[in-house]
């Protein structure tokens, strides 16, 4: 049984606009499954650890703004080949250049508001979740898993 996971956090615009069930729901229904999930409101030192590869870039300051804006929602998702297809799931960095049945084309307009993060790799989702649940996040057996996985 595989123990990849990665790291999809509901960002404030998501929050706002009531996308976190809708958000859950996509991932519940590909069968991942879910091994931590918080509610928080970041503070400047852990959105820039975070985003620590992009700062200095022209977008650093304004994408740091927006994570401070509100409350996100950070979750821990376990599955076989969860890193890679969680992407597929959210869609490109810009929603209009995103397909749509993608999270971030279906509910987005701009990169800047691009309502979900998730790890590019599975090196950047093992640092993103030591960062976001420092407690740690524990699996659990589930019946489920012996109808989805061959
Ligand atoms: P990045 O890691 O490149 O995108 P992704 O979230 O798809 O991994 O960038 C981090 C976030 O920074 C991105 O989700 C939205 C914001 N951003 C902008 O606002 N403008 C940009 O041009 C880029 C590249 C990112
Ligand atoms: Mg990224």
């Amino acid at each position: 049984m595989t123990t990849e996971r990665t790291y999809i956090m509901v960002k404030p615009d998501g929050v706002a606009r009531g996308l976190v069930g809708e958000i859950i729901k996509r991932f519940e229904n590909k069968g991942f499954k879910l091994l931590g999930i918080k509610m928080l409101q970041a503070d400047e030192q852990l959105i820039t650890k975070h985003y620590e590869e992009h700062i200095g870039k022209p977008f650093f300051p304004k994408i740091v703004k927006y994570i401070l804006s509100g409350p996100v929602v950070g979750m821990v998702w376990q599955g076989k080949g969860v890193v890679a297809y969680g992407r597929v799931m959210l869609g490109k960095t810009d929603p209009l250049k995103s397909e749509p049945g993608t999270i971030r084309g279906d509910f987005g307009i701009d990169s800047g508001r691009n309502v979900v993060h998730g790890s590019d790799s599975v090196a950047s989702a093992e640092r993103e979740i030591n960062l976001w649940f420092p407690e740690g996040v524990k699996d659990y057996p589930r019946a489920l898993d012996n109808i989805i996985y061959e």
